[in-house]
């Protein structure tokens, strides 16, 4: 089979190897689509701290099951599958409380150990999720991007009531984006980002209104307007982000965090406790799949808005290259794999 293998930062190969035998437990996974996220490039430009070379990259992959390991049952063979890379002990503390995306052994698929950028892929079977007929191969694709906005709504519980503010228009933002309009129904959704095209696509996917904190200042934009967000998702995760973020929330507003940037940012508790903030943080997700799932099977996602791009295998060094420079026009760039 082939896999696309980054060997060591800065060389990425297609590498001929051996078809992967799953182990007692686990399914092999013909993969049909993978999905190209920022963490990808990061691998491959040797910017990810967790990451072990060589590997084998990709974590949001959709396929179909040609092999069961030991234990797995049989009737699964030919399964269309969508692949969780959360892999989890289930026995620790975070384990133990639902939270197995912060497992104290956490293997991230695509990361910690080989992913989908290839042919075959192995997996736990409990982590390969049944895709519905009504979902297609390109949008099932979709749903590792869409279960860490799940996530991260699962921590701030949007409402009806809220007044939202996203920060960054990339996929992440923009997953973000259309639960919080399509499930949650907020009042109202402001999304910020430097990059027009990209506020164009906050637009179409669901904001109310946009701002260029470029040209902008946006705490004044806001306050021009009266406008006091009561739920903030960091979705471009500068240092910078949080304390504006902290200073811009109504009282009682709750502020949801992504990013892993290492730099420090200064905030104060006064700013905080004085308007009684909740801050959150979000990292993977939690036994999400099934919840994205049933959103696309209802329609309250729209994830094929989302897909810009899709490349075959053979050309993964001109997609991530594409997706790495280009952020205009580029969302979710897809790698195909002929049959
Ligand atoms: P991206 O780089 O494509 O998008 C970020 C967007 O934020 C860009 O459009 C950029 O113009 C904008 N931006 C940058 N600085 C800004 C600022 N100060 N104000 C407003 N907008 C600003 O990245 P992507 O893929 O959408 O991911 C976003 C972040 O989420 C990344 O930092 C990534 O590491 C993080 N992430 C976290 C995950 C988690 O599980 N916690 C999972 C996936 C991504
Ligand atoms: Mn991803
Ligand atoms: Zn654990």
């Amino acid at each position: 089979m082939k896999s696309v293998v980054i060997q060591q930062p800065e060389q990425l190969v297609i590498e001929e190897r051996p078809l992967p035998k799953p182990q007692a437990g686990e399914v092999r996974v013909r993969v049909v689509s993978a999905g190209i996220c920022g963490s990808d490039v990061h691998i491959f430009r040797g910017h990810n701290p967790f990451a072990k070379y060589p590997r084998v990259i990709g974590h949001e992959f959709f396929g179909l099951i040609d092999a069961a390991g030991e234990g797995v049952d049989p009737a699964r063979l030919g399964e269309r599958v969508v692949i969780d890379p959360v892999v989890s002990c289930g026995h620790c503390y975070p384990c133990s409380v639902g939270r197995p995306n912060v497992c104290t052994s956490l293997q991230v698929i695509g990361v910690h150990r080989d992913g989908g950028f290839s042919e075959y892929a192995c997996a736990p079977a409990g982590n390969a999720y049944q895709v519905p007929d009504s979902i297609p191969d390109r949008e099932a694709t979709m749903i590792e991007p869409f279960s860490i906005a799940a996530n991260i709504c699962a921590q701030l519980r949007p409402t009806e009531q809220d007044v939202a503010l996203v920060y960054g228009a990339g996929p992440m933002g923009l997953t973000v984006i259309q639960v919080l309009r399509g499930v949650y129904g907020v009042k109202q959704i402001i999304v910020t980002d430097r990059i027009p095209e990209r506020l164009a696509m906050a637009q179409e996917n669901g904001a109310d209104r946009t701002i260029h904190n470029g040209e902008t200042d946006l705490a004044a934009a806001l306050q021009a307007q009266a406008i006091r967000p009561t739920l903030i998702v960091d979705a471009a995760c500068h240092p910078s982000i949080l304390p504006e973020a902290i200073a811009i929330a109504s009282p009682a507003a709750r502020i949801g965090i992504m990013g892993f940037s290492a730099e420090p940012c200064t905030i104060n508790q006064q700013a905080i406790t004085g308007k009684e903030l909740s801050i959150f943080s979000s990292r993977l997700n939690s036994v999400r799949f099934p919840q994205v799932i049933s959103w696309m099977t209802e329609q309250r996602i729209r994830p094929e808005k989302l897909i810009t791009h899709a490349f075959v295998l053979h050309h993964v060094t001109d997609a991530l290259t594409l997706f790495e420079q280009n952020q205009k026009t580029c969302c979710k760039v897809l790698l195909t794999f002929s049959d």
